[in-house]
């Protein structure tokens, strides 16, 4: 057979994804953690995706159930290794999964800041330098943690000292093992199967293999990493907050780039499918989350919260609106304390104040309801003014009803709108009215108590409180009465 070129086609994925992750302290398995807006195995395995390699497996222990759903939708096959005996155990359990393939990349499933182009480069010079193994490493300025790199007079790698088994000049060394790997799988499984449990915890470990490889005279090679936070690990819950925090930079940094304005971006979260067009200003503290997508030329103020959202050009979100799955057309104004809930549709140059809640509810082009308001399972027509305090009662108790208001109308203030319950086009209702029943287009509907007026009972409430008032005071300035001595002792006879 003629000989070709290895490619990273010819290049098996393997994401060690079985541990349980005792620094976290959570009963939830460490590469289902979060952060950056996935679940840290979620990046690996996307990370990896770009690559078209043969294919990717993750090996799976706890919570393998959790795990298996997470990767599986991105197209990786999962391993059982049950129960996980170390990193080493983890990529020998693999070892009949692989059996056709000539190459593996091996990543942990806790070191989730890892770069398509990174792990490209180490699979290139894995295959350029006909390696036995190429290892990730990084020079960290404070390795506390990590296995250590034990180089060679060559410059090759000769060893891997985990940092419990590590000697104080060793600890000293500052380039570190990422867990990244290349192997060429021919030369590795013999010496995975020679690999004993010597250490403190009794486990298997990848990173013993090394030595072994150098035993029997293969060649091992360090690719040490350009950005050396693109190999750190996730294995406390502070490391975890470092790694989402250096994932939101780099989700503003991206946006920055492509014409996104964002004040004091360490205060800012968006996940990293958020969309946001050219010329949009974000404010600090604001939160973009989920499927987000925002138009260009929108002003986005301080403390938002808007998960699921999509914005047209030119929306105005003022401070602290809370919004979820909702659609906020062109030129409109919500905010600030401004609730949508899902299914709300605001439209074109609407305006939505104060606390307002709003839910599967349409607001036509031009629309206000401005402040203190409750708008539930409603469609209000364009250039209709809804005043303050306009509750829609949309729960009868059983069921959800809907209100149907028309095209220019005025809600006065302070309206209730029993649904279901219709107000044509151009009417109005009174302010304080209980509508229970249509209004007619071009109608007033007016529900609520008539007003009476009575002259001078002011006047005559008050002189009366003062003649009260006065009486009182005498009664209050009088000296307490002295009780009499005899009535202060016991009732009771003496026996
Ligand atoms: C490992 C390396 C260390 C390196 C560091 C980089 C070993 C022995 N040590 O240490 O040299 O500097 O990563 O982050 O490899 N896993 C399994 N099955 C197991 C055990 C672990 O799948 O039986 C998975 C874990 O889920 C995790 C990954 O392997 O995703 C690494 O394991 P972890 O326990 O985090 O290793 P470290 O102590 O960080
Ligand atoms: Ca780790």
């Amino acid at each position: 057979m003629p000989s070709r070129i290895a490619t990273l086609r010819d290049f098996s994925v393997v994401i060690l994804a079985a541990g349980k992750g005792t620094r976290l302290k959570s009963a939830l398995a460490k590469v289902l953690h979060r952060a950056g807006g996935r679940t840290l195995v979620e990046h690996a395995v996307r990370a990896c995706l770009p690559l078209r390699t043969r294919e990717i497996l993750a090996i799976v222990g706890h919570q393998a159930e959790a795990v298996t759903s997470c990767v599986a939708p991105l197209g990786a096959r999962t391993v059982l290794q049950q129960p996980q005996n170390g990193t080493g155990h983890a990529l020998r359990v693999a070892r009949s999964r692989l059996a056709r393939a000539k190459y593996a990349l091996v990543l942990p499933g806790d070191a989730p800041l890892i770069r398509t182009e990174t792990l490209e480069r180490l699979a290139r010079r894995h295959l350029e330098s006909a390696a036995a193994a190429t290892v990730l490493t990084a020079m960290l300025a404070e390795p506390a943690g990590y296995g250590r790199i034990l180089r060679k007079a060559d410059n090759s790698v000769a060893a891997i000292v985990e940092e419990k088994a590590a000697t104080p000049e060793q600890r000293a060394i500052q380039e570190i093992n990422s867990s990244l790997y290349a192997f060429t799988l021919a030369e590795l499984w013999p010496c995975l199967e020679a690999l004993r449990p010597t250490n403190v915890h009794r486990e298997l470990y990848l990173t013993d293999a090394i030595a072994l490889l150098n035993q029997r005279g293969k060649r091992v090679l360090a690719d040490v990493a350009a950005d050396s936070q693109e190999v750190l690990g996730c294995n406390t819950r502070a490391e975890l907050a470092d790694a989402d925090r250096i994932f939101r930079g780099r989700k503003c940094r991206e946006l920055m780039d492509a014409g996104v304005s964002i004040f004091l971006p360490e205060t800012v979260w968006i996940d990293p499918d958020v969309r946001i067009g050219a010329d949009t200003v974000i404010e600090p503290g604001v939160q973009l989350l989920g499927a987000t997508r925002i138009g260009a030329n929108c002003h986005i103020h301080t403390g938002s919260v808007l998960m699921d959202m999509a914005l047209d050009d030119r929306v105005t979100v003022r401070e602290h609106c809370v919004m979820t799955a909702s659609r906020i057309r062109a030129g409109a104004v919500v905010g600030p304390f401004s609730r949508l809930r899902p299914e709300a549709d605001i439209g074109l140059n609407a305006h939505v104040g104060n606390f307002v809640e709003v839910k599967k509810s349409r607001l036509g082009e031009g629309a206000k309801a401005q402040h203190l308001s409750y708008l539930g399972d409603a469609s209000i027509g364009p250039k209709t003014n809804i005043g303050a305090g306009t509750i829609t009662c949309n729960f009868d108790g059983v069921k959800k009803n809907r209100t149907v208001i028309g095209a220019n109308v005025f809600i006065g203030s302070n309206t209730a709108l029993v649904a279901p319950v219709r107000v044509g086009d151009r009417a109005y209702v009174a302010a304080g009215s209980t509508i229970t029943e249509n209004v007619p287009p071009d109608a007033l509907g007016i529900a609520r108590g008539k007003q009476a007026n009575k002259p001078g009972w002011a006047t005559a409430r008050r002189k009366a409180m003062a003649t009260e008032g006065e009486k009182h005071r005498k009664r209050a300035s009088r000296p307490p009465r002295r009780i009499p001595e005899r009535n202060k002792k016991s009732k009771r006879p003496p026996r």
